[in-house]
Formats: structure tokens, C-alpha cells, sequence
């Protein structure tokens, strides 16, 4: 979804006004979830406690927006700083980024609550002030400063949750929205041929409302021919994959991979758990048998997927293959979704919160692409094996987060790209780019196997 640009100053502050405020309200619910008392658990290691994220989220919108481009005073500088940059270190030997230390107690539920309205209240100030002002930043033009608090809120909305995914489900109060889950037996998955083409990665800067630095620019590459998995594995293919043993046989693991699954002791993917002899899956609220969800996507680290992709004796689809399975089709043509120019809809897949969890592979045939390639949009982000590096023409633009992506183009990050069931539509552009370490397991992550 984009910003209007043609509508008039009036519309557009509404506009934004409107969306802030359903952004917050999707944050508040999601932090419902927990009882107070949980916010400073802290269930990924490689994340700070929940607290944190509710005087992180208002925290960065004050600092680029009305810090950093309105220069206004703050009534909190201490929480303004003590919020301001989240931790993701390095998941092999624990070093991190710069951010601010991690204070001996962190504040009260109360007091960062009562911060995060005081902020909300300036945001909404905000959109009126910026859009009066003659704006030099390229930030205060075209709403691009609201579109990014907003995207930055959206992805953290996801990371929150596969954060409480990790909780116990006796720690968690169910969600007030009815749980509605799918679980009719999978679809048989095939190879698809996609025929060597041209693919565009990025993007123009002018080209979109509002893109992050990692995105620009475009760039034109050429993909050799290639087949994939018009479904992504399943847990039932995954499991069969554990049942054979390979999981266990290092000739399928990466030496660096294979390290980590030992040193992790990982026996299966981060939702599975085995009591007895019985395996199980644990949702965000409930906990099935194993063998209930065959049919829902596999999540699994990008090592446990290189894993099942070599016993396959296959790999992983790298970032521009990708391009070519989603937005192309045998016309050559691009489209800006796999299904065409559509916006995204509940029928095109699985994402924007329609749901809490996945659903069947195969369950929205209306989203798949021209090839046939099923939900690359939705239900799980897709794994690629491609480093996460910078295009050409790679620039810091965004004045107030210079360090956005460059601290990632670390050789250890790889990127992702489609959507979860709890990734916002706001996200689901060709050009956007999520990316994580090989061996952090907790993503809402699928994959799927390429044959050369
Ligand atoms: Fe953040």
C-alpha cells in the first residue's frame, strides 16, 4: 500500500493520521498478548525483554520524526536514548552493534506506557507540522518520514510475535480475535521450469513512497534457467526428512551449520518438541500433534533448510531467482505481485494478519504466480541463499538511521523475501528485503528447493 500521493493536503494528513492510529492499535493488541508481569521476559537470548519494544516502538517515531526532523524538545530524552536501538548480535559469537546499554532495571510498565502516549499525542501533531513545513529533507517529502515509522512498527509486530511464539502457552492470554485454524491434507508439490531471463532486484528511488536504503537502486541481472517447488516443504516432508536420519548426518550440513546444530543441540525446527514418543508443534496458542499440521509450511533456520535441500540433492533459490519465479511469467512481462497488480487480498494469501498461524501449503491458488509457483507472498518468508548485500548505487539516505542495513552487509546475513501470515501488506513490494543469520532459528521462515 502507498501513500496517495495526488489527494489533497487535507486527505493526506488524514490519511496518515488514520494509519498511525490502526498501527498502534495492532501493537496494543499484539502486547495484550502478555500478561504485565511478562514484560521483561526475555525469551530469545538475542533480543531484550518485552519491555523494551513498548518504549522502543514510540521511541524511534519521536526520534526520526519530531527529533530529527521537526527538532523539537523532547519531555523524555533519558527514555528517547534508552530506547532508541534494539540488539541483534552476531548469533555465533554474541557481538553486537552499537546500542544503548541495557540499564540495571529497566523503566515501569506505567512509566513507558505513559511515554508512549505522550509520544503518540506529538506524532499526530506531527503529521500537520511536516506537511506545513517547506520540507528540504528528503525524509519530510511525500509523507516518507510516517511511511517509515510505520514499516519499522509493522516489522517489529512481527518480531514481537515470533518472540511470544517462544513463550509457553500458559504465559500468553489468547487473543481476543476467534482462532480459526486449516488443516485438510497437503497438496502434492512439483518443479516448475522457469526459462533464463532477465530479473529486476531494487529499485528506483523514485519509483516508490517511501523504500529502505537496502532497496535502492535497481538492478538488472540475468538468471540462468532454473526449476523450483511450486509449494513450499511441508512439516510432513521435514519430518520425513528427520525420520530418515539426515538431520542427524553431518554429510548434509554445512561444516559451519552442523557446528551450530551441535552446539545448539537442535534436534528438529524451533516449534517442533518431542514428548514420549509423540512430536509435536507449538502454535502461538495452541499445541497440535505433528502429524495435524503436515500440511502447514515447515519454519526452519536457513541451516536446516540447506540441509533437506542437499538430501534432496537440490539447493535453495537465491534472491533473483526468486524475482523471476514471482514477478515474471511466460509473456516476460513484470508484475508487482506474483498474481498480477491486484492489491493484496485475504484470497492472495496468507498475510497481514488474516491469521496466527499457517495454513496448508496450496491453500491460495489465487496468489501464485504466472509460472504456477504457489504462495511466495504469504504463509512463511522465503529462505534465499543469497548474502545480504548492497546494490549498486547502495547510499545511507535516511539522515536519522544512517545505519539501517550497513550493519548487516556482515557476510552472516541472508535475505529473505515474501511474507508471513504476520507480515503487514504495507510490506509486500518486490523491491523489500528482510534478512537474517543462518543459524537464528525463531523466524516465521519457509523454504523451497531449485534444481539447476
Ligand atoms: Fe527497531
Amino acid at each position: 500500500m502507498t501513500l496517495p500521493l495526488r489527494r489533497s493536503a487535507h486527505s493526506k494528513v488524514e490519511l496518515l493520521r488514520e494509519k498511525l492510529l490502526s498501527a498502534w492499535a495492532r501493537s496494543d493488541e499484539i502486547f495484550a498478548i502478555l500478561p504485565a508481569h511478562e514484560m521483561l521476559t526475555q525469551p530469545i537470548v538475542w533480543r531484550h525483554p518485552f519491555i523494551f519494544y513498548v518504549g522502543h516502538l514510540p521511541a524511534f517515531s519521536w526520534n526520526q520524526v519530531c527529533g530529527a526532523l521537526l527538532g523539537w524538545e523532547s519531555c523524555n530524552s533519558e527514555f528517547d536514548e534508552l530506547f532508541c536501538r534494539g540488539i541483534d548480535p552476531d548469533v555465533d559469537t554474541g557481538e553486537c552493534h552499537w546500542h544503548p546499554d541495557v540499564p540495571e532495571e529497566w523503566p515501569t510498565l506505567f512509566q513507558t506506557i505513559d511515554y508512549r502516549d505522550n509520544v503518540r499525542e506529538q506524532l499526530l501533531a506531527a503529521i500537520e507540522a511536516i506537511s506545513d513545513s517547506a520540507a528540504s529533507d528528503v525524509m519530510a517529502q511525500n509523507g516518507r518520514v510516517f511511511q517509515m515509522v510505520l514499516e519499522h512498527e509493522a516489522m517489529h509486530q512481527e518480531t514481537l510475535l515470533y518472540m511470544m511464539q517462544q513463550l509457553p502457552l500458559v504465559k500468553k492470554l489468547r487473543s481476543r480475535i476467534p482462532l480459526r485454524y486449516f488443516f485438510r491434507p497437503m497438496h502434492g508439490s512439483e518443479m516448475v521450469r522457469i526459462p533464463a531471463g532477465k530479473a529486476r532486484l531494487g529499485a528506483r528511488f523514485e519509483a516508490l513512497d517511501f523504500g529502505w536504503d537496502n532497496e535502492f537502486n535497481q538492478t538488472i541481472v540475468d538468471v540462468p534457467a532454473f526449476a523450483i517447488d511450486s509449494l513450499p516443504v511441508t512439516n510432513g516432508q521435514y519430518f520425513e526428512f528427520v525420520c530418515s536420519g539426515a538431520y542427524e548426518d553431518a554429510r548434509y550440513w554445512r561444516a559451519e551449520d552442523w557446528r551450530w546444530k551441535q552446539l545448539e543441540n537442535k534436534h528438529a525446527p524451533t516449534c517442533w518438541f518431542k514428548q514420549g514418543e509423540g512430536w509435536f508443534y507449538r502454535a502461538m496458542f495452541d499445541v497440535f500433534a505433528l502429524s495435524q499440521v503436515y500440511g502447514w509450511p515447515v519454519y526452519a533456520s536457513l541451516a536446516e533448510a540447506r540441509a533437506f535441500a542437499k538430501w534432496r540433492g537440490q539447493r535453495l533459490p537465491s534472491e533473483a531467482e526468486f524475482h523471476r519465479a514471482a514477478f515474471y511469467g511466460p509473456d516476460g512481462v513484470e508484475t508487482s505481485y506474483p498474481w498480477g497488480e491486484e492489491s493484496p487480498e485475504y484470497h492472495n494469501g496468507n498475510f497481514d494478519f488474516n491469521s496466527w498461524s499457517p495454513v496448508p501449503v496450496g491453500s491460495k491458488p489465487e496468489g501464485a504466480s504466472r509460472w504456477g509457483v504457489f504462495e511466495l507472498f504469504g504463509n512463511g518468508w522465503e529462505l534465499t541463499d543469497s548474502e545480504f548485500t548492497p546494490f549498486a548505487g547502495f547510499k545511507p539516505y535516511i539522515a536519522g538511521y544512517p545505519d539501517y542495513s550497513q550493519d548487516f552487509f556482515d557476510g552472516k546475513h541472508f535475505v529473505l523475501k515474501g511474507g508471513s501470515w504476520a507480515t503487514s501488506a504495507d510490506l509486500l513490494r518486490p523491491s523489500f528485503r528482510n534478512w537474517y543469520q543462518a543459524h537464528y532459528p525463531y523466524v516465521f521462515a519457509k523454504f523451497r528447493c531449485v534444481a539447476n
